[in-house]
């Protein structure tokens, strides 16, 4: 477990849970995740969206084929529906909320895609596929790869179009490198879409990470947004050492493939 996690607000309880209710009521309105859903959801729609289109059909015959699009530490698949469906703060408010209405999604893919939520919470998995986020899904603790792990998710970066991860504030130094390499191998268009978390992440972690993508990726475009408010312990220990008293800061990257 990295250092960056101690004194981290524990959201635990909430990524566990059958459905994804609670989550949008803690995490995504109380502590105002669901601000920087929007500012993606609007980026996407705009910026994303007509390059995924494109991806998706063949220049000489024109027909459609789905794209591979992988979720990492997904949770119940909030950051995919921004991608993959365009939902909006309104759309999360109409089906998220309450316990009757979580499983119907309000707007279709947007884009042919096939997805794949990957994270450690197996009840927000199946959550995710029963409800038609994810195609597919895989429960997999990125802190503890076995070898099979290695291989599916190396096999799965190197296919996929669209690869999205945040969260980096619980995964071990030497694991986020490895699904850079490991997407940077594809053959076809992909974009990487990394959310750095100023500055529970890891300041310096954060800069490294970067100058890899840099180096391996063509810069496409970054956006900032506010990634949540801070509880009372997390303002302590964040505003002595970095000035960040009452929220936690958010930069969207978004790096192409070199093909
Ligand atoms: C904040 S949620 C991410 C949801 C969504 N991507 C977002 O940013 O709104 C963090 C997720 O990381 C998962 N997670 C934490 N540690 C993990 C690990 N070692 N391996 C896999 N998933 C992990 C949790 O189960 C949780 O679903």
């Amino acid at each position: 477990m990295p250092n960056q996690v101690k004194g981290k607000h524990d959201f635990e309880d909430i990524y566990t849970s059958d459905t994804c209710v609670k989550y949008y009521h803690v995490a995504m309105k109380e502590m105002c995740v669901i601000e920087r859903c929007e500012v993606a959801a609007k980026y996407s729609e705009k910026f994303l969206l007509p390059l995924f289109r494109k991806w998706a059909k063949d220049p000489s015959s024109g027909e459609e084929k789905a794209l591979q699009f992988m979720d990492l530490l997904s949770c119940y698949g909030n950051d995919t529906l921004i991608y993959t469906n365009s939902y909006y703060q309104a759309d999360f408010d109409k089906t998220w909320s309450s316990e009757s209405t979580c499983e119907t999604l309000v707007k279709p893919r947007q884009f042919p895609v096939k997805t794949l939520g990957v994270d450690r919470s197996e009840n927000a998995l199946k959550f995710g596929k029963k409800v038609g986020v994810f195609d597919d899904i895989a429960v997999i603790d990125f802190n503890n790869l076995t070898c099979s792990n290695e291989q599916f998710l190396e096999e799965r970066c190197k296919n996929a179009n669209i690869l999205i991860m945040n969260s980096f504030v619980y995964i071990d130094d030497g694991i986020v490198e490895q699904i850079i390499n490991w997407f940077a191998l594809g053959t076809e268009p992909g974009m990487i879409i990394f959310g750095f978390i100023y500055p529970y992440d890891g300041v310096e972690r954060m800069n490294q990470w970067k100058k890899m993508l840099l180096e391996k990726f063509d810069f496409f475009s970054s956006v900032p947004a506010v990634n949540r408010v801070l509880d009372e312990e997390e303002r302590s220990k964040h505003g002595k050492e970095y000035g960040v008293w009452e929220k936690s800061f958010y930069e969207f990257w978004h790096l192409t493939r070199k093909v």
